[in-house]
């Protein structure tokens, strides 16, 4: 689903964040990204997301080349990812509600709509915002932004997730929830690419980790010993 041959990534001449890295996952797999601040997770992720065009080394995302891809196969690739960037962005003028089926809308789902309305407010429920859904998504707290953010990620039910600290705002309860849903997503055969710097987290559920340091990328098969 993901393989990464010599992936190098920089934003000066004098430093790549990352460094010939290269990885592989399989479908249904379910990796952690590690490392400390500024180890270069979040440009692994928005690589992995399509969201970085400037880079050394080969990406390929579900079979494809990224580099060769055609505009038709980047927009088909984009429409099977969910992604929950560190800095989420919603749309302020548009409700809770609205902007999590916008995440439907622009997957491209041509699913019924009152499936789509109780698929959302199953994920609203789960994530303790069904009293905000008619709320503007403007007055929400950071915690609550992000996890419209990851509502919206998976409401269009995407075959690869990748989630960029999506606990980083929340509280304990929160933080179980959503790793919750997004175990169960993996589950039912999501692929999940999640960064974190939370221990707790890595320790109860154990899954293999790559850990980013100086560029280069260590595998941890399994267990991750943090
Ligand atoms: N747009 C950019 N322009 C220049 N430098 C950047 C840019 N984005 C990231 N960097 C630098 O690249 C390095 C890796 O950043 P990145 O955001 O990937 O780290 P991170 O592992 O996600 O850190 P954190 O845990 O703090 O989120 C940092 O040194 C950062 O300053
Ligand atoms: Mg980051």
């Amino acid at each position: 689903m993901i393989q990464l041959q010599a992936l190098s990534k920089g934003y000066t001449e004098r430093k790549k964040v990352l460094d010939h890295i290269s990885l592989e996952l399989k479908k249904g797999e379910f990796l952690y990204v590690l490392g400390g601040t500024g180890a270069g997770k979040s440009t692994l992720l928005r690589l992995l997301a399509t969201e970085e065009e400037d880079f050394g080394g080969q990406l390929s995302l579900f079979g494809y080349d990224l580099a060769r891809a055609s505009g038709s196969t980047l927009q088909a690739i984009r429409r099977s990812i969910g992604y929950v960037p560190q800095n989420v962005r919603l749309i302020p003028d548009f409700t809770v509600f609205e902007n999590v089926a916008l995440g439907v809308s622009l997957a491209g789902s041509r699913v019924a709509r009152a499936e789509v309305r109780g698929k959302i407010y199953e994920l609203l429920d789960r994530l303790q915002l069904m009293n905000l859904r008619d709320a503007s998504a403007s007055r929400l707290s950071g915690g609550e932004a992000q996890r419209v953010a990851i509502a919206r990620a998976l409401a269009r039910g995407p075959e690869l997730l990748i989630a960029d600290e999506p606990t980083g705002a929340q509280d304990f309860q929160n933080t179980w929830n959503v790793m919750d849903l997004l175990h169960r997503a993996n589950i039912s055969g999501t692929t999940l690419v999640l960064a974190t710097h939370d221990r707790d987290i890595v320790r109860k559920l154990r899954k293999r980790c790559a850990i980013l340091s100086h560029g280069k990328v260590m595998i941890e098969e399994a267990l991750c010993s943090l």
